[in-house]
């Protein structure tokens, strides 16, 4: 399953979205890979707290 979240305007709630949806879906027992495709202001690896091993 692929969920894709866009928006045409930054700092209107995507990544906090993604956050939620990847917790949730883990929780249903699904295995989550998470791509923040922001070339610009990426921030996932912030809601999570983690250091992130490779950038884009
Ligand atoms: N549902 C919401 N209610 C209030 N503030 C929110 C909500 N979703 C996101 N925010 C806040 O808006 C800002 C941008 O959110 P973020 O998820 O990083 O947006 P994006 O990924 O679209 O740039 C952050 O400061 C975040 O805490
Ligand atoms: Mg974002």
């Amino acid at each position: 399953m692929v969920f894709t979240v866009t928006t045409g305007k930054g700092g209107v709630g995507k990544t906090n979205i993604v956050g939620n949806l990847a917790v949730t879906c883990q929780r249903m027992g699904k295995r989550v890979l998470i791509f923040d495709a922001d070339l610009g202001l990426a921030n996932i690896d912030i809601i999570f707290s983690i250091t992130p091993k490779y950038t884009i």
